[in-house]
């Protein structure tokens, strides 16, 4: 197993990657976001990366994904845990709660998002009925449980494009499609991964409340009504605090991961 962690918005990276090695990827498709750090702890390899880049300054629909996916299977990498910051939209995905989604729906659109799309060869066509490996994220809930987090498993990440949130309306659609929480990054990373036949989980921080769904939603007074914006403020704080749960998060993988293969 090599084991690649992607950060965004949430974790820098994390400390135990301070002594890894810097490596700058070419691909066919173009420069990947960033340097990839790689590591050995305790005989488990590791690749950290940031799809924004180190000063995030690469916004989500800029991403090169598919160079990004394809440099990671150019270093042999085998299983990743993407980090994602994402609003919630039902109700039992309340902020700074942890959430393990299921399944996904793609809202994106303009993004490149597969590499069968040379057309000199056969098509190949992916299953992609559940997005998420399941062994990946049973790993995940036995170090939230461990890091005693609350957390919710199993649920629908509705991916838009950003970079601006949504506006309620789009959120209230997304509800009725079954979305559970919104982020902007989960595809084309995920059936990218897929498609190099890569396992891939999402490991997501909740940092607010999807627009239109926030506590004074349940006011429905027309004055609390058109003050019901999302505070970027709070959402900053919000991922700096999960920031270094998320560290520690790894932290625990990484040891889970390193007994298991002893
Ligand atoms: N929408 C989309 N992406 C996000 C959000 C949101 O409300 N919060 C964090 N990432």
């Amino acid at each position: 197993m090599k084991l690649a962690i992607i950060g965004g918005s949430l974790l820098k990276p994390p400390d135990s990657f301070a002594s890894g090695e810097q490596e700058h990827v070419k691909t066919p498709f173009g420069e990947p976001s960033d340097n990839f750090i790689s590591a050995n702890i305790d005989g488990l390899e590791l690749v950290y990366f940031n799809r924004h880049g180190v000063s995030h300054h690469i916004a989500p629909h800029q991403v090169n994904y598919k160079a990004n996916m394809f440099a990671l299977k150019i270093l042999d990498v085998t299983d990743i845990i993407a980090v994602t910051a994402v609003g919630g939209i039902t109700e039992r995905m309340s902020p700074m709660k942890w959430a393990l989604p299921d399944q996904l729906i793609d809202y994106t659109h303009g993004r490149l998002q597969t590499y069968n799309d040379i057309n000199d060869d056969e098509v190949h066509h992916i299953d992609f009925s559940y997005p998420f490996d399941e062994a990946l994220c049973d790993k995940l809930i036995r170090c939230l449980q461990m890091e005693a987090c609350e957390f919710e498993k199993d649920g629908t990440y509705g991916v838009t494009q950003g970079p601006r949130l949504e506006t309620a309306a789009e959120i209230k659609r997304m509800q009725n499609d079954g979305c559970d929480i919104v982020g902007m990054t989960a595809m084309p990373e995920a059936s990218l991964a897929r498609e190099l036949d890569m396992r891939y989980a999402q490991l997501s921080l909740v940092v607010n409340w999807a627009a239109g769904k926030g506590a004074a939603s349940a006011d429905s007074s027309a004055q609390t009504r058109r003050h019901e914006v999302i505070s970027m403020d709070e959402i900053r704080a919000r991922i700096s605090e999960g920031d270094a749960i998320a560290e520690r998060l790894i932290s625990r993988l990484i040891s889970l991961l390193v007994d298991s293969v002893d």
